[in-house]
């Protein structure tokens, strides 16, 4: 047989992905799983998103659009940034992705060079490091703890950056810490990466799911150096609801859109047409159902830091956005399940607590931090009072 790409073959699978693959399987055998591994709300999208996707078809809406997006989209993107986060960038310099993930890909994928550095503070999203690697770079962490509340430092992100650094990925409210940079860190942050002619990749994808009265703050508003530095993924998953529809998009320099908008042209072109349309009402469409949800967000937040807090040996931050809960277990590794298998980390965690309490939850090992775990509050209070049961009954039972 021949060989197949090493760089594909050493990629490796999205943790997330596999936990909430092996949960719904479950779910369709007939157990009663309670799943908190998956990113995605649990609201429907709203309906006049809907409305607005159904009467593109029935208009026969329905051919190849532009590779970068239909015009009203890039348009629609370019008023955003400037109503919500007061960020001045042009249609032209806007392309429309499939989903954020796509949109990452295709930032790094164009960025990227043979052996060139890409800085990530960990815990990361899981994806980060492993594009880094399919296109040929170097990822470089920065550790932060629960210790440090989960931030690192300009001094940190000084001292990773090297001749080959090209840029750092920051993600903003984070997934899965639930920690947000608010404008003296990133003004700190800024200086360094202007100091170095380094990019910033700002995924701003849960700008909008803030709690304690935070606003969505981009780096690239802190002035002209960083804008200049700044690229800019988010997406309409999150925020409206539509993990499904695939609609994301990166705006930054206008060189960069433009590889961009080639590598598209020869790689996956557009995302569907549909989801287009419905990704142009969702963001002209206002903010109170993002607004609605996170008040919703809130209360479950508070929910699952009590309970978690309340286990014996376990730290939990309180999340200042997104909706995860990332507490450290570490505890509990080194005692015995009730059937003598030993817990020697969060992958063996992971595995008890969905064989034996039916609770799907992501190990911190897929995020680069062994010492915990990952819930997502995105599920009713319903499940989430059944998921703390099962979390406190079979954390309780090692021994
Ligand atoms: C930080 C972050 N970026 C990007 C994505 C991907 O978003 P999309 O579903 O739009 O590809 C996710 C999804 O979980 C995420 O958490």
């Amino acid at each position: 047989m021949k060989s197949l790409s090493s760089s594909v073959l050493a990629l490796a699978p999205s943790m997330t992905v596999a936990i909430d693959t092996r949960a719904k399987e479950l779910q369709a055998a007939g157990q009663d799983i309670v799943a908190l591994g998956a990113g995605e709300p649990d609201f429907d999208t709203p309906d006049h998103i809907k409305e607005a996707a159904i009467a593109s078809l029935r208009e026969g809406k329905t051919k190849y659009t532009a590779p970068t997006g239909i015009p009203e989209l890039k348009q629609a993107v370019s008023d955003k940034l400037l109503r919500e986060n007061g960020v001045k960038i042009p249609a032209s310099q806007v392309v429309i992705t499939s989903g954020v993930k796509h949109a990452v890909a295709n930032v790094l994928q164009t960025l990227i060079n043979p052996g060139d550095e890409i800085v990530i503070p960990a815990p990361y999203w899981v994806t980060y490091p492993e594009l880094v690697k399919l296109y040929g770079g170097k990822p470089v962490f920065i550790e932060t703890s629960v210790e440090s509340n989960y931030k690192f430092t300009p001094q940190a992100l000084e001292a990773a950056i090297t001749p080959r650094t090209k840029a750092l990925i920051l993600c903003n409210p984070s997934n899965p810490t639930g920690m947000v940079y608010g404008k003296e860190e990133l003004e700190a942050f800024a200086k360094v990466l202007v100091k170095h002619d380094v990019y910033v990749i700002s995924d701003e994808i849960y700008e909008h799911i803030l709690y304690d009265g935070r606003k969505p703050l981009s780096i690239a508003t802190l002035g002209a150096d960083i804008a200049a530095l700044t690229l800019i993924v988010n997406g309409v998953s999150k925020a409206y609801a539509m993990t499904g529809w695939r609609v994301g998009y990166f705006a930054g320099p206008a060189n960069i859109a433009k590889a961009i908008g080639s590598l598209q042209s020869q790689a996956t072109h557009h995302p569907a047409n549909v989801s287009q349309y419905g990704a142009v009402a969702a963001l002209n469409g206002g903010l109170d159902f993002v607004h609605e949800m996170g008040e919703e967000f809130d209360r479950r937040r508070r929910f699952v830091v009590e309970s978690l807090r309340a286990i014996p040996g376990v730290k939990a931050t309180m999340p200042e956005g997104a909706f995860y809960a990332l507490p450290e277990v570490s505890c509990c590794y080194g005692k015995k399940t009730p059937k003598g298998k030993v817990i020697a980390g969060s992958m063996d965690l992971c595995e008890y607590l969905l064989a034996e309490e039916l609770l799907a939850v992501v190990p911190g090992a897929a995020f680069g931090d062994d010492r915990c775990i990952r819930l997502s509050y995105a599920t009713s209070m319903d499940n989430l009072r059944k998921a703390m049961d099962r979390l406190r009954h079979g954390m309780t039972a090692l021994t």
